[in-house]
């Protein structure tokens, strides 16, 4: 089974970078297939925290070699900075290796997330700002600049003039801002060019050859199924596919090649930004989550949106992503509620929704049907069996899988490295 994909459930910070970390021992290579710095995964080793952005989590894990795909979109200052901090801690970051497909995020890029964000107003949609999806609007409008085009100075000028001379325009006559040279976006990504050239390669026959000579592979997700370009909360989403499909396209594999695919649920739902969130709180029971679950933004430290476990979503992740099995995470966090809600089904003026309901308008009214579950008071975060838990916390486990469509895995109960249940082997 070598070609596992790990994907976000819910609207990101699912724990994705834990569930990597997890595998990496068993893996051979972990690969990011979309997104960019937008995504923050922290991972705890010990009592070493460590907050990962543009790289692959298993970067973290001696032996593996860490894969930035063709479908993530690279800040090349994030990207030395985050390798250089590493370093400074002792990481060897020597193995990674980045698609020449990949593109580039410029600073134009983050400056029109900024002020587009800005010129929409209340119709934000709360970006991280780190210019994601004008990089990807670029590489779709057939104007961005790919990894392998800095190596040729004549082509990275002549592509830096064909998309700005649009830009430029958009930039002083809509946005009141100073035009940007040619020259100076030049400059800043040249400093860069010798040190990224050893990195670059192939990377899509690279994993081909690898998961023919049966290495395991980990096709780590940025975001999530609601953040999904195609399939989430439209148009408050990132502008890349989150789901398991992406893993193919954004790593440069065949879909076949994908035996297992794990959603990661959290135990609670959170989400950072703008948009729709039915089963959100704004009450004490959310600040609660927020508090007990340190439910603020890894990247932008924003405080995360919080509410109960929604079984529509993760129904709706289990079927468009296939998902094999489930890690579902935080359930420490739930200790001490007395009675837990899980929206089962959608109300929307008077009609009931097992499924995602068809409109996204129907969806920003859809209001969560709860059925409640006793819960637990006992500290869990030493349960390293599922028969430690207490039975009510096995109870709603329980209740949260077959209301999920696939099977439960493994279970978070703390944010440390070993604390986990874990139920069937996931490599
Ligand atoms: P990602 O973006 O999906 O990788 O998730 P983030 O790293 O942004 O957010 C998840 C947070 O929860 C991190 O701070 C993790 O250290 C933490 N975490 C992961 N699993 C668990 C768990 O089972 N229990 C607790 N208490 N914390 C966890
Ligand atoms: P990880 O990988 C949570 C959200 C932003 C915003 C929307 C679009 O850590 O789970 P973007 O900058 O991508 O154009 O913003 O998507 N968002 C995330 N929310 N976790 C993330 O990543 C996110 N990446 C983007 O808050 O609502
Ligand atoms: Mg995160």
């Amino acid at each position: 089974m070598p070609g596992i994909a790990i994907v976000g459930v819910q609207w990101g910070d699912e724990g994705k970078g834990k569930a990597t970390d997890l595998l990496a021992s068993r893996t051979d290579y972990v690969v990011k297939f979309n997104g960019g710095n937008n995504a923050g995964h922290t991972v705890v080793i010990g009592d070493k925290k460590y907050a990962l952005h543009l790289l692959p989590s298993g970067i973290l894990t001696p032996g593996v070699t860490p894969v930035i795909g063709n479908g993530v979109v690279v800040d090349l200052e994030v990207l030395f900075d985050e390798l250089t901090a590493l370093q400074s801690r002792g990481v060897d970051t020597s193995k990674l290796r980045i698609s020449s497909n990949a593109h580039i995020i410029t600073n134009y890029h983050r400056i029109l997330d900024k002020v587009t964000e800005r010129f929409l107003g209340k119709r934000s949609i709360g970006t991280t700002g780190r210019g994601i999806g004008p990089a990807y609007a670029d590489k779709v409008n057939r104007l961005g600049i790919r990894v392998q085009d800095l190596f040729d100075e004549s082509i990275l000028r002549q592509k830096i003039e064909g998309a700005l001379e649009t830009k430029n325009h958009m930039l002083t006559k809509v946005y009141n801002r100073r035009a940007i040279t040619c020259d100076e976006i030049f400059d800043d990504l040249q400093q860069y060019v010798e040190r990224l050239r050893p990195m670059v390669g192939d990377t899509s026959l690279e994993l081909h050859n690898a998961l023919e000579a049966g290495k395991n592979v980990v096709f780590e997700a940025g975001q999530a199924m609601m953040l999904d370009i195609d399939y989430g909360t439209y148009p408050f989403v990132t502008s890349s596919t989150t789901t398991s499909a992406g893993a193919a396209a954004g790593a440069g594999i065949a879909p076949s090649k994908i035996d297992r695919v794990v959603g990661i649920v959290k135990a609670y739902t959170t989400r950072v930004g703008s948009g729709p969130f039915p089963t959100e709180l704004h009450d004490e029971w959310g600040d609660l989550l927020r508090s007990n679950g340190f439910e603020f933004g890894t990247t932008t430290g924003r405080p995360r949106r919080t509410g109960w476990n929604d079984t529509v979503i993760t129904r709706y992740a289990s079927r468009v992503n296939g998902l094999t099995d489930i890690v579902l995470t935080k359930l420490d966090v739930l200790t001490g509620i007395e009675r837990i809600p899980v929206c089962v089904a959608y109300d929307v003026d008077g009609e009931r929704f097992d499924e995602m309901p068809l409109s996204q308008s129907d969806y920003h009214h859809a209001k969560p049907i709860y059925e409640e579950l006793p819960g637990w008071s006992e500290d869990i975060t030493g349960a390293r069996e599922f028969s430690d838990l207490p039975a009510n916390a096995q109870a709603y486990v329980r209740f949260l899988e077959e209301h999920s469509g696939s099977r439960i895995s493994a279970i978070g109960v703390g944010a440390a490295r070993d604390a986990i249940i874990q139920i069937h082997d996931l490599i």
